[in-house]
C-alpha cells in the first residue's frame, strides 16, 4: 500500500475501513484530515509501520454499515445529510440527555474522591451546549441550502446565491466549531487519564466512561463525514452551478 504523502483524510476516504484503525490508534481523521499520515503518526505517538499493517489488514475486512466512506463520496448529498440527521444528530441529542444524570450520578458517590471528574462535567456541558446549537445551525441553514443547491442543478434550474454569500462561510464556521468539539472531547480524555477506570469504580462509573468514549467516537466519524465528505462536495458542486452561469437573482 502506498500511504507516504498522503494525507489522512484522502487515506480514510481511500482505504476501506481506514477510520476504525485510525479511531483505535488514537489517529485524529476528522478535524485533522489534512495532515500527512507520517505527521499524524507523530502526534499521536504511533509508528508509520503500525499503521501502515493495522490499514493493510483492515482493507481485508467487510466494510462496516455507514461506515463505507465510498459509497457516501456518490450519494446525492441529500442521502448523505438525512443519514447525518437522523444517525448521528439524533444520537448527539440521545446521548446528551442520558450522560448528564450519569454524570450527576457518578459525581455524588466519587466526586469528593476525583475531583476531576467536576472538570469532565463542565467541560461535556459545555460541549453539548455547542453542539446543539451547531446541530440548529446545520439543520436549519446550510443543510437546507446544499439541498436546494443540489435539486437546482440536477434540473439546471438558477439557484438563488444564499445570504451568507457563499456556502464556503458558513462551512468555515462549522469547521471552526468542530475544531472546538474536538478539543473539549481531548479535554475530557486527557482529564480521565484515557478513560482509565480507578480502582473501586462502580458499575456507574463504567457505563459513564463507555457512554464518554461512544460519544466521543461517534463524534468523530460525524465530523469526518461532514468535514471530509460533505462539505468538499458542496463547494465543488456550487462550484459547478456558478461555472455554467445557474447563479440566480438573490434571495
Ligand atoms: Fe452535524
Ligand atoms: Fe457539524
Amino acid at each position: 500500500m502506498l500511504v507516504a504523502g498522503k494525507t489522512v483524510r484522502e487515506l480514510a476516504l481511500e482505504v476501506p475501513n481506514a477510520t476504525r484503525v485510525f479511531e483505535r490508534l488514537g489517529i485524529d481523521y476528522c478535524c485533522g484530515g489534512g495532515r500527512s499520515l507520517e505527521e499524524a503518526c507523530a502526534v499521536a505517538h504511533v509508528t508509520l509501520e503500525d499503521v501502515e499493517r493495522s490499514l493493510a489488514e483492515a482493507e481485508k475486512q467487510p466494510v462496516e454499515a455507514g461506515h463505507d466512506d465510498a459509497s457516501w463520496q456518490r450519494v446525492p448529498l441529500f442521502g448523505l445529510i438525512a443519514h447525518i440527521i437522523q444517525k448521528h444528530h439524533y444520537f448527539v441529542r440521545r446521548e446528551l440527555t442520558r450522560i448528564e444524570p450519569l454524570l450527576v450520578r457518578v459525581i455524588a458517590s466519587h466526586g469528593p474522591a476525583h475531583p476531576e471528574l467536576l472538570e469532565v462535567q463542565r467541560q461535556f456541558r459545555g460541549l453539548g451546549e455547542e453542539l446543539l446549537q451547531h446541530m440548529e445551525k446545520e439543520e436549519q441553514i446550510l443543510f437546507p441550502y446544499v439541498t436546494r443547491l443540489e435539486e437546482c442543478e440536477s434540473r439546471r434550474q438558477p439557484v438563488a446565491p444564499p445570504r451568507f454569500g457563499t456556502v464556503e462561510n458558513p462551512i468555515r464556521m462549522m469547521m471552526q466549531e468542530h475544531e472546538s468539539a474536538g478539543s473539549a472531547l481531548r479535554t475530557i480524555r486527557a482529564k480521565t487519564d484515557n478513560y482509565r477506570l480507578p480502582a473501586g469504580a462502580c458499575a456507574g462509573y463504567e457505563s459513564l466512561f463507555r457512554a464518554l468514549q461512544d460519544f466521543e467516537q461517534d463524534l468523530h466519524q460525524h465530523i469526518h463525514l461532514e468535514n471530509n465528505i460533505l462539505f468538499p462536495r458542496a463547494v465543488e458542486l456550487e462550484g459547478k452551478a456558478r461555472a455554467r452561469g445557474g447563479w440566480g437573482e438573490a434571495d
